[in-house]
């Protein structure tokens, strides 16, 4: 038994893949708009399409012919030809044209190396003129068959399955047509289309099931494969040039004139319920909204209906009821669950197929009084809770302190009394004229009673430590609610401590306060010099480094200084007498002199250094050559 049910449940859960009923519908009022506007411009091709998708939905339009005759195309474009012929032929003014429009079809025809296309719109557009017997039978299959082979797109079957209408080759589409449409692309199992879109696929099934109905055959399409082109079709109803719209209209034409058609089943208006109005309307049509004439009312069921936020099921195999004088819509009335307001699954079926919508049963929140109290934070003292009832406010401030909590208590009650929890209950605190707010989330414990417990000393950090009046709101509310809650409890009074400001004093909350007067001078300051070594360890420092003069001169005073070779001329005296006085100078430079006062004394005593150096040189270099 158990096994069964597992393979039962197996097999529903595979059937239910493929058994989506559609949901929406082709929107025939709007694409009239776009095709009536595309009368109006002066394009041919719009003009064209406009007039092919008014002729499907047998509506009335302007006179065109005028238009036709003034508007521009190219002459030699066979397929501008096409759009003016057949737009002159469905207005019914072929006699507006002048006869030397035909000439580019006929040399297309003549052609070589036509491609399918342009045959196409060479044989319709003499067609469309009253030449229609111009084209050979059974060579033309044969050629066309040629170009074929040479590029098998769907686009160019749609051409030749198009071409063999006129032609009277429809057994040879019969014969190709399952090919084609088992060549169709799937997306994610659930829409069918040919290669080349909404054009090429409203194409190829419109001339395939023309042909079919002319030679008196069964549909090629299964009821899967049904579904699938109309949820394409579905997924293409935002088009919005004449083109598209016209494509569109012929294509859902076709799918919904098959039987048993695809079943759509889709919101009327309102997606939820209250508790005035108890009912949802549902519209059960075919893809382009009309009613199903081989549905029996009995087989509208809501299979069954969830609740989303604990899977509960609350409705299983309701019935729905047909509206009286109107056949497409369909009432489910909800009348059980309209005190359980949230979200809902409801699966309705149309037959053997279904599909899921979620509603929403919205409700009424209340709250009829709310306990708030003062007491201190370590507990020590409970506090004394006073009580205010909806929408009234606190008689009087209350005043706390940051030793103290605050504590509030409230039940949010449904519309027939019963203690409901909501998706949002907020508490918000805020200073009376102030900018700054902080939010607390209130959370219900098992008894769906909702308790907020704020300590003062915690809050002052979210409210910039600014003691003052701030004022106390309750916020509720639920996407399944329509009445969402705002209620101002009243005021208290915070004292946050020693640390605190109170609101609107400067030095807290200075945001936005305007200073005149002259600002404050703006003083340069250096960067204060790092701290100096011990005076002991910068003697030591010195001593280390004057070592080596000491030695030497202990050194000179051992050995004696032999100035045997000293040259004692005047050139001799300035450069040494030089030298010192610029090693002098490098040591004044560290101990008083700056940069540029040392550059100046430097000067002439570089010059006089240099030229008594050069001549002391030359005399030392004569002296030698003179002694060798
Ligand atoms: C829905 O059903 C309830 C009882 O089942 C009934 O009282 C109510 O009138 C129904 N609502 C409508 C709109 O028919
Ligand atoms: C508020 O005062 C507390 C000391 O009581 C201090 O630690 C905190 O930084 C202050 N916060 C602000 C925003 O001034």
């Amino acid at each position: 038994m158990k096994m069964f049910d597992k393979v039962s449940v197996l097999i529903l859960c595979a059937l239910s893949v493929s058994n989506a009923i559609l949901q929406g519908t082709v929107d025939i009022k709007r694409l009239q708009g776009i095709l009536e506007e595309g009368l109006k411009t002066n394009d041919v091709g719009s003009i064209y399409y406009s007039l092919r998708g008014l002729k499907q939905l047998n509506a009335k339009h302007s006179d065109v012919c005028q238009d036709l005759k003034n508007t521009k195309y190219d002459i030699n474009n066979v397929e501008q030809v096409f759009y003016v012929t057949n737009a002159a032929q469905l207005a019914g003014c072929q006699n507006f044209l002048t006869p030397d429009v035909l000439k580019a079809p006929s040399q297309t025809l003549d052609k070589k190396d036509a491609t399918v296309a342009e045959l196409y719109y060479a044989v319709y557009s003499l067609k469309a003129m009253g030449k229609g017997s111009i084209y050979d039978k059974e060579d033309a299959l044969k050629n066309l068959i040629q170009l074929l082979k040479k590029d098998d797109s769907a686009a160019n079957y749609g051409f030749v399955f198009a071409l063999c209408e006129h032609m009277g080759c429809g057994a040879w589409t019969a014969q190709h047509s399952e090919g084609i449409i088992l060549s169709a692309d799937e997306s994610d199992s659930k829409a069918l289309h040919f290669e080349g879109g909404l054009p090429v696929t409203s194409f190829l099934l419109t001339s395939i099931l023309r042909t079919f109905k002319s030679l008196k055959m069964a549909s090629p399409l299964s009821e899967e494969q049904r579904y699938k082109f109309a949820a394409y079709l579905l997924s293409r109803r935002s088009v919005n040039t004449p083109r598209g719209a016209a494509l569109l209209l012929e294509a859902a034409y076709a799918i919904a004139d098959e039987q048993p058609t695809p079943i759509s089943i889709a919101f009327k208006d309102r997606k939820y319920i209250t508790s005035e109005v108890d009912t949802i309307d549902f519209t059960v049509t075919d893809l382009i909204g009309r009613p199903i004439r081989s549905l029996k009312p009995e087989d509208v069921v809501a299979q069954s209906g969830t609740r989303l936020a604990d899977d509960v099921v609350v409705l299983s195999k309701q019935p729905l009821t047909q509206k009286p004088n109107e056949p497409t819509t369909f009432v489910l009335n909800l009348s059980k669950i309209k005190t359980q307001y949230g979200m809902y699954k409801i699966s309705l079926a149309a037959g053997t197929k279904s599909a899921n919508f979620n509603v929403a049963v919205l409700g009424e929140v209340q709250v009829s009084h709310i306990e708030i109290g003062i007491g201190d934070a370590d507990g020590t003292t409970s506090p004394k809770l006073t009580t205010i009832t909806y929408p009234n406010k606190l008689n009087e401030k209350l005043q706390a302190d940051h030793m103290q909590k605050i504590l509030l208590k409230y039940t949010v009650k449904d519309k027939w009394n019963k203690a409901v929890t909501v998706q949002q209950s907020f508490v918000r605190i805020a200073p009376v004229g102030g900018e700054d707010e902080a939010i607390f989330v209130a959370e219900p414990d098992n008894t769906k009673t909702y308790k907020v417990e704020l300590n003062v000393g915690t809050l002052s950090k979210h409210l910039n430590n600014l003691s003052g009046n701030y004022l106390v709101s309750v916020y509720l509310g639920d996407s399944a609610v329509s009445n969402p809650v705002h209620w101002d409890i009243g005021e208290i009074n915070f004292n946050f401590g020693k640390d605190a400001t109170a609101i609107g004093v400067s030095g807290g909350s200075t945001k936005g306060a305007v200073s005149r007067g002259p600002l404050p001078e703006i003083a340069h300051q250096f960067r204060v010099a790092e701290p100096r070594p011990a005076r002991l360890v910068s003697d030591v420092f010195a001593a280390a480094c004057a070592a080596p003069l000491l030695l030497l001169v202990v050194l000179w005073a051992r050995l004696g200084v032999n100035c045997r070779l000293f040259p004692f001329t005047p050139a001799a005296l300035i450069f040494h007498l030089g030298l010192g006085g610029s090693l002098s100078l490098y040591g004044l430079l560290w101990l008083k002199l700056s940069m540029f006062e040392t550059l100046r004394y430097m000067v002439p005593l570089a010059a006089a250094t240099f030229l008594s150096g050069h001549s002391l040189l030359r005399r030392l270099v004569s002296d030698k050559t003179k002694r060798v």
